[in-house]
């Protein structure tokens, strides 16, 4: 009988998504749950009796134990830089939510404390799991729709994300983010060109739209909006539109293959985190998962962290597109 050996792993930042994790890595036979940290002392006491781990309320305490081989860092953005750097210098390969951080600046110096330190480093980018966004990345790389002339995606989410995350980051960064990678993971490219336009009749922003060229010819637009009405039955609608000189391809999530009709229609989760049969599937497992595999067998990381720094250098052109009123020419 072989036995199986299992990652030890903590969790930094135990929020919302913070808590899927912890609840995954709980799960997966593959890991083990440690400890949780959170500056929240309560939420970081709950988290942690919830899934029977050690808790801490300083995430350097977390660092300093011995056993912990990885940490999964799931802090607000804006907080990315401090913890991903001090788990390197721990010597803790690292997940590290999206985006890597908020610029590019602060994102080199995170990929170089990683190789600095030693440790491994992959920012969770959920669409690279994602069954449908995978297999339409796939038949492109092979050719498929032949040469890709324009790309188009949306994400649209409820105004209510604007309520819980009070302004306190961009739609750039906490959704945006998701099809600004996948534009570049489909077209292999860099950006030329971008302009960026934001409306805010109701909150900082409503909604982000932004036209693009890049440096093979494609040309592309993206649309980012935090203003559908509550009643609308799901929690995210996105679409993803290719087209090339064979072929074209189309991904649209509105409902996501079952609806509800109970007060009203509902489209309800079956692919991101769903639960069912007493546990969380779908492609954040997928992807906790990948990335507990390939630290303990040694495997490449289906992640490169370029293409996570490449995304922030499209943001930082779109936000400062639209602080400017005016395209931006990158490198
Ligand atoms: N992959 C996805 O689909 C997905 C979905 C949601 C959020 N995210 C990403 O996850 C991260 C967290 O987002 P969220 O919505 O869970 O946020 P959240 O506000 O719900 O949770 C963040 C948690 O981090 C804690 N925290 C705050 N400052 C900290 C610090 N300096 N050190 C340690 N902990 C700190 C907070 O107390 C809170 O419990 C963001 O980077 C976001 O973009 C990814």
């Amino acid at each position: 009988m072989t036995h199986l050996e299992k990652l030890r792993v903590g969790v930094v930042g135990v929020g919302f998504i913070g808590e899927l994790h912890a609840r995954i890595f709980s799960e997966i036979p593959t890991a083990d749950l440690v400890a949780v940290a959170d500056p929240d002392k309560e939420r970081a006491k709950k988290i942690g009796e919830k899934f029977q781990c050690r808790y801490y309320q300083d995430y350097s305490e977390l660092f300093n134990e011995k056993d912990i081989q990885a940490v999964s860092i799931c802090v607000p953005d804006r907080y990315h830089l401090e913890p991903a750097i001090a788990a390197a210098k721990a010597g803790k390969n690292i997940l590290l939510e999206k985006p890597i951080a908020r610029t590019v600046e602060d994102a080199e110096k995170i990929r170089k404390a990683a190789e600095d330190n030693g440790v491994r480093l992959m920012v969770a980018h959920l669409l690279r799991f994602d069954p449908r966004y995978v297999q339409l990345h796939d038949r492109i790389q092979r050719g498929d729709l032949g040469e890709i002339i324009h790309i188009r995606a949306k994400r649209q989410n409820p105004k209510s994300i604007q309520d819980r995350l009070q302004g306190r980051t961009s739609m750039l960064y906490y959704v945006g983010v998701h099809d600004i990678d996948l534009v570049l993971w489909y077209t292999n490219s860099e950006v030329e060109e971008i302009y960026a336009k934001k409306v805010s009749k109701m909150y900082k922003e409503d909604c982000i739209f932004v036209l693009f060229s890049l440096k093979n010819g494609v040309v592309g637009s993206l649309e980012f909006s935090w203003s559908l009405p509550e009643s609308y039955p799901s929690g995210i609608w996105s679409e993803v539109e290719i087209v090339g000189t064979k072929g074209a391809g189309h991904i649209d999530i509105c409902d996501q293959g079952l609806v509800l009709c109970t007060n009203g229609f509902n489209f309800p989760d079956t692919l991101h985190w769903p639960e069912y049969n007493g546990k969380i599937f779908g492609d954040l497992r997928d992807e906790l998962m990948h990335f507990v595999e390939a630290i303990t067998n040694h495997k490449e990381l289906l992640m490169p962290t370029e293409d996570s720094i490449k995304a922030v250098e499209f943001i930082e052109a779109c936000l400062k597109s639209i602080e400017k009123g005016t395209p931006i020419k990158l490198g």
